[in-house]
């Protein structure tokens, strides 16, 4: 009950004009009193438009939306158990929410539009309140026109460290965004065009990690590092190759996992998925090894290189143990399993599929810079101009207001398989909010580690099963997590009650 505990608090809040002066500043603030035994972590948040550096100088800063001014804004770090307290403030000129990407919070928290609050309106603030119940990588970013307000900029990491992590010479987040840009550098405004939303979503022309385009990573040989991966990208699928570096898989959307190489060392994310790996540093000193993206076939791009320093720190990798601690989660039963299908359709179907992918997507260049790309050339894209572009079991949601009825009602604490069957030409991540799952199957195929996630990417054609007990009460959004997607019809609300 307690780990669902909603506060009383939330409304109450920001009184002082002085708080509201704060803005800006991430203000880690000790216990308030000895009967509250998490620590209370207090953090302002400002969403207003700023400006964004990805490339060094001389070029220039692109207009972006920004979380204190930073795009990816700044990293939220606490440790399992904590409570966190985080003030938005609404900078920009249209309403927002803040969704808390993964994380099991109370319904009333979860930052979904109409569904769960009021949406935040210009100038105005709301105050997110919930436990830090599971440790892992998990991220923050809008609800509210997420396809235009993520792809300015708005998305930031929430780390939750395990009360014991594993041990590592360095824990490193990457953040990996996708930009779309025009010939002069700006950010292209085409947010929401009708080509994007029947395809594969806004995939951009300019990747970054952490806010920058990459160029070299430093590291030095023996040294063994945690990376935090976190797509933010609003569409482009990760498929990423660390050249013989044989990195393993500990965690999946924050969850923890049996410590693997996953298939063929590619380390694959869809958008709003995270993986934590263990990389040890294998290379001589003085040498690079470039991380390949290479989700794409006929477009990979050097994401960024290893750069080995001349000193090693070790002589060899070390042996520390690498699982992670378990998160309380609550495990199906899935003999005593309730079982509902799902299925996914709508898009662009057949053969213009392939060449017209090649046509939104640009060519591959250093640096993950691409050529510029014009996503509405091609005449007949404007046919299907309007109307509803994706179906979850027949129903497209309209984005906008997301009104909608629960396609599912799920018996709180029993367990749930939900099979689900993408009979479209395209993937899909699917994201549930509230709830962890364990993918069961994929095509028919039990899967070899049970994973744990809160978005899974399901392949054209491919039928998927998550299985999860529903313990956390509230309307929550299903939806796929490409963003045009989502905006095109592609969500679905599933009631615990
Ligand atoms: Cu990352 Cu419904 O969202
Ligand atoms: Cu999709």
């Amino acid at each position: 009950m307690s780990r669902f505990y909603s506060p009383a608090l939330t409304r109450r809040a920001f009184l002082t004009s002085a708080a509201a002066g704060a803005v800006g500043a991430m203000l880690p603030v000790s216990r308030q009193s000895p009967a509250i035994a998490a620590a209370v972590r207090e953090i302002q948040l400002r969403v207003a438009p700023g400006r964004a550096r990805l490339l060094p100088e001389p070029s220039s800063e692109i207009s972006a939306w920004c979380y204190n001014g930073t795009a990816p804004g700044p990293e939220i770090r606490v440790r399992q158990g904590d409570r966190l307290r985080v003030e938005v403030e609404n900078g920009l000129a249209e309403e927002t929410t803040v969704h808390w990407h993964g994380v099991r919070v109370p319904h009333t928290m979860d930052g979904v539009p109409h569904l769960t609050q009021k949406p935040i309106g210009a100038g105005e603030r709301f105050v997110y309140e919930f436990d830090a119940v599971d440790a892992g990588t998990f991220w923050y970013h809008p609800h509210q026109r997420s396809f235009e307000q993520a792809g300015r900029g708005l998305y930031g990491p929430l780390i939750i460290e395990e009360r014991e992590p594993v041990r590592v010479d360095r824990d490193v987040t990457w953040v990996l965004g996708d930009w779309r840009l025009t010939k002069s550098g700006a950010v292209s405004e085409d947010f929401g065009n009708m080509h994007d939303i029947h395809h594969n979503g806004r995939v951009g022309n300019t990747v970054t990690i952490n806010g920058r385009v990459p160029d070299t990573f430093a590291v030095r040989k023996g040294e063994r590092i945690r990376l935090r991966l976190i797509n933010a990208a609003n569409a482009r699928i990760f498929s990423l190759d660390v050249a013989g570096h044989g990195p393993v898989v500990i965690a999946l959307d924050g969850q923890p996992v049996t410590p693997h190489m996953p298939d063929g060392g590619r380390v694959v994310l869809g958008p709003a998925m995270r993986a934590d790996l263990i990389v040890d540093m294998t290379g001589e000193p003085g040498s690079r090894v470039s991380i390949i993206d290479r989700f794409y076939e006929g477009l990979e791009y050097r994401l960024v290189d290893l750069a080995y320093g001349d000193t090693p720190l070790r002589g060899r990798a070390p042996d520390w143990p690498m699982a992670l601690p378990t998160n309380p989660l609550p495990e199906p039963d899935l003999k005593n399993a309730s079982r509902n299908e799902i299925v996914f359709n709508g898009g662009m179907m057949g053969e213009i599929v392939a060449q017209d992918m090649g046509e939104s997507m640009g060519q591959g260049a250093p640096g993950g810079m691409m050529r510029d790309m014009n996503p509405m050339m091609g005449g007949m894209m404007r046919m299907m101009n309007s109307g509803p572009a994706w179906f979850i079991n027949g129903v497209a949601a309209d984005e906008a207001s997301h009104d909608m009825k629960p396609m599912l009602t799920l018996r709180r604490n029993k367990s749930h398989v939900i099979a689900m069957t993408n009979v479209t030409a395209w993937h899909h991540p699917i994201h549930l909010h509230g709830h962890s799952f364990r993918v069961i199957s994929r095509n028919g195929q039990p899967t070899r580690h049970r994973e744990w996630q809160d978005t899974v990417l399901v392949s054209p054609r491919e039928k998927v099963e998550i299985a999860f007990v529903a313990d956390n009460p509230g309307d929550w959004m299903f939806h796929c997590h490409v963003l045009e997607h989502q905006a095109g019809g592609m969500m679905a609300v599933f009631r615990v009650a």
